[in-house]
């Protein structure tokens, strides 16, 4: 049951101390993050897995690509621990390695060497991948001059980038890529998708061409389903509603709401708002009822009334984490993820990069 769950994890961490650290993002469901030593976005849980060099363990309570990024930073030696290994993210796995290297060498044709920097010392394209991808796309982003953002820096990654390249190509989100770079100026007709599906449609070579920001394909399915109608509706059913929503909702979404920002923009927002205040959140149900409960003063609620989980965070049922923690009491790693030296230490310079620009 759930409490002899509570119970085993709050024994298993006792008996190991000092030596483990559980992280948890704000996604994660109440059961888990109540056990996590630090709860943050995910720019925050790497900066965490970076500054925690005495832990032999840390527990990742959230999806494989942040575990992969704790992995990249945390001390050598440490063991970086994935409770469900089938907690992914969708929107990281719809950018594949290989479909960015054949998008490079695309663009490569289109631009010319893309490493030659013309008259101005800029270079024809930098590419800039979100977090949320796979730690062989941050290698490639590393290798290629380019670096790493989360949705908390995303618009500083985008100035460092502008400050190197001619044109940004950005993946895997297209919304958080839009979002950022349209409040930076960009106009839309100058942010073609590049679409490896051909048959779908994708940019013209005209378009690519006169492009500022070639965006990827790629969404996140939890994101994509809020709505300017939501928010219409909110704000005829709670006039004065403060509507917040997630960089990673459609491009009219954010147009419409009050503000975006990462998933502690969100929590920041909420804290510190002084008068009593009706929130309505477009972000992820687990941390809309958390920050719920933790403001009854104010009014807070989900854009969309069927609830909007992330499936993948909620893998991390508190089942495996009891399970990995006894296994760590026992002397034994299980499910621990590590990224290959090949892979890491280009990732390593792209991550590096983000961390210099953002400290
Ligand atoms: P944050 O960077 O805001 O934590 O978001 C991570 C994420 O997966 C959002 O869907
Ligand atoms: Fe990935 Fe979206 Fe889930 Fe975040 S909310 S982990 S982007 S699927």
């Amino acid at each position: 049951s759930e409490d002899e769950l509570h119970a085993r994890i709050v024994a298993a961490k006792a008996a190991l101390g000092d030596r483990v650290v559980i992280l948890g993002h704000f996604y994660q469901r109440e059961e888990v993050v109540r056990h996590a030593d630090y709860v943050g976005d995910s720019f925050q849980l790497a900066k965490a897995a970076q500054a925690l060099p005495d832990a032999e363990a840390i527990v990742f309570c959230g999806v494989h690509f942040m575990a992969e990024t704790a992995d990249l930073l945390s001390a050598p030696g440490q063991a970086v621990i994935l409770p469900n290994l089938a907690a992914g993210c969708s929107m990281a796995d719809m950018a594949d390695i290989d479909q960015v290297e054949e998008c490079w060498e695309q663009l490569a044709d289109l631009y010319g060497p893309l490493d030659v920097p013309d008259a101005d010392g800029l270079l024809p394209v930098i590419p800039v991948t979100y977090m949320n991808s796979s730690a062989a796309i941050k290698g490639f982003v590393g290798r290629n001059g380019g670096i790493v953002c989360t949705s908390s820096n995303a618009r500083t990654v985008l100035e460092w980038a502008f400050a190197r390249g001619r044109r940004v190509l950005f993946f895997p989100d297209q919304h958080l890529g839009r979002n950022t770079a349209k409040a930076m100026g960009v106009p839309l007709d100058r942010m073609p998708i590049w679409n490896p599906n051909r048959a779908l449609g994708g940019s013209s070579a005209a378009e690519l061409d006169d492009a500022r920001v070639i965006l990827w394909h790629g969404f996140c399915s939890v994101h994509r389903r809020f709505t300017v109608e939501q928010i219409e509706k909110a704000r005829a059913e709670h006039p004065g509603v403060k509507v917040i929503v997630h960089p990673e909702c459609p491009m009219p979404v954010v147009d419409a709401a009050d503000e975006a920002g990462s998933t502690d923009v969100i929590r920041r927002a909420i804290e510190e708002a002084t008068e009593p205040t009706t929130f309505a959140v477009g972000t992820e149900i687990n941390l809309v009822q958390r920050l719920a409960a933790q403001h009854p003063q104010h009014t807070i609620f989900c854009l969309d009334p069927v609830v909007c989980p992330c499936s993948t965070m909620y893998r991390i049922h508190p089942g495996y984490l009891a399970w990995t923690l006894e296994e760590l009491v026992a002397g034994r790693v299980v499910n621990r993820i590590t990224v290959p030296d090949s892979v890491a230490d280009p990732a390593r310079v792209a991550l590096d990069r983000m961390l210099a620009c953002v400290p």
